[in-house]
């Protein structure tokens, strides 16, 4: 089957992989080099019992893609020539104050209901977990479950091992357009008057907050915004590290082997502007000058600047066009798209190949009602 991918980040680069590993021949477009959209305001923590709330649908699909990562990762390394760092290693969150003590308090109650394994920590029994919290936090609570991975590193890998199965990748691309004729996709790329089709079996659109850009014959603009994220990268100096991925009001951390780590991240509603600002490192500076005291010290190695496709209820669209069958959309994993990228990869594979469904994609149906109020932009 010959299959066209629409965008080279992390999500289009999961599906490339585990379409091409089945014997798909996959050809892929991207506006730029593979990872350098979305993923670059990633940080790279897998952490549902953090990001979404109880209950919640993209509770469902984040502790699912979850489970599914330990084995995901062990496969893909086994295919791929290139290696990235990826622990199992737990988040800590931190409060400061009773406000924020009585929040982990309660979400320490949801994950007891849940079944999810979690320690409550208190003041001094903080200060022994993790000696680089700040002395001001007052409580905390580890999910040893959580995980984090070198997103940049992945990416990589991924695309490596959808190469070596036959995959190309095409960059840097302009306006792509696709049309659904029965049986048959035609995708164009740059001006539709003069460019000859590629003709394909089906086409999925993983191009982030650039799908907006895609144009689908006959089907509306995708729901999707671009929300800003900017990141540090820290070299820490003249302090012990941090042992896991450490959480505050503010910002949250993620400590690499090579002594660097990284701060994230703002949220902005700018539009398409990837540029880092004043504002968006100094508040980044300070929230983490308050969670880990020896960030102060630490040098400024770079800022990373990415844009998280958004939807209206913060779930992604995921699933078949509406009317075009042959179109399947898998864009707007807004905060969660390196989470859910193996679930991703796993339901549009089984979709595409094997006509199966699973049930969870009731909830990201692209068609669904409540994305209607998204603002455009
Ligand atoms: N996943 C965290 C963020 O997007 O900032």
């Amino acid at each position: 089957m010959r299959i066209a991918i629409i965008g080279a980040g992390i999500i289009g680069a999961a599906v490339a992989d585990a379409l091409a590993v089945r014997g798909a021949e996959v050809f892929m477009y991207d506006m730029r080099a593979p990872g350098k959209g979305a993923s670059q305001a990633s940080a790279g923590v897998l952490c549902p019992y953090i990001e979404a709330t109880s209950g919640s649908p993209l509770l469902a699909l984040g502790a699912r893609s979850l489970s599914m990562w330990d084995d995901w990762v062990a496969a893909v390394l086994a295919r791929s020539s290139r290696s990235f760092h990826y622990a199992r290693t737990g988040t800590l969150e931190v409060a400061f104050g009773d406000a924020g003590g009585s929040h982990l308090q309660q979400s320490a109650a949801w994950l007891a209901a849940e079944g999810v394994a979690h320690e409550w920590l208190d003041r001094a029994a903080l200060k022994d977990f993790e000696p680089q919290a700040s002395a001001l936090a007052t409580s905390g609570l580890y999910i040893a479950g959580h995980a984090h991975v070198d997103v940049p590193a992945l990416v990589a890998a991924l695309m490596s091992a959808a190469r070596q199965h036959g995959a190309t990748c095409e960059t840097p691309t302009e306006i792509i357009h696709i049309e659904q004729k029965s049986d048959v996709v035609h995708v164009r790329v740059g001006d539709p008057a003069s460019s000859r089709p590629l003709e394909v079996d089906h086409v999925v659109i993983a191009a982030g907050s650039w799908s907006r850009r895609v144009r689908v014959a006959g089907a509306p603009v995708f729901p999707v915004r671009p929300v800003r994220g900017q990141l540090l990268h820290l070299a820490w100096t003249d302090a012990a590290l941090p042992r896991r991925s450490v959480w505050g009001p503010r910002c949250y951390t993620v400590p690499w082997p090579d002594g660097t780590v990284l701060v994230g991240a703002t949220v902005e509603d700018v539009g398409f502007d990837e540029r880092s600002t004043v504002d968006g490192v100094r508040g980044l500076m300070d929230a983490v000058s308050e969670l880990l005291p020896a960030a102060a010290r630490a040098s400024l190695r770079s800022v990373r600047v990415g844009l998280r496709p958004a939807t209206a209820d913060q779930l992604p669209l995921l699933g078949p066009l509406k009317d075009h069958p042959r179109i399947t959309l898998a864009a707007g994993h807004y905060r969660n798209g390196i989470l859910l990228a193996p679930y991703t990869a796993d339901v549009v594979t089984r979709m595409i190949l094997d006509k199966e469904r699973d049930p969870l994609l009731a909830l990201t149906r692209p068609d669904r009602t409540s994305l209607s109020n998204i603002p455009p932009g």
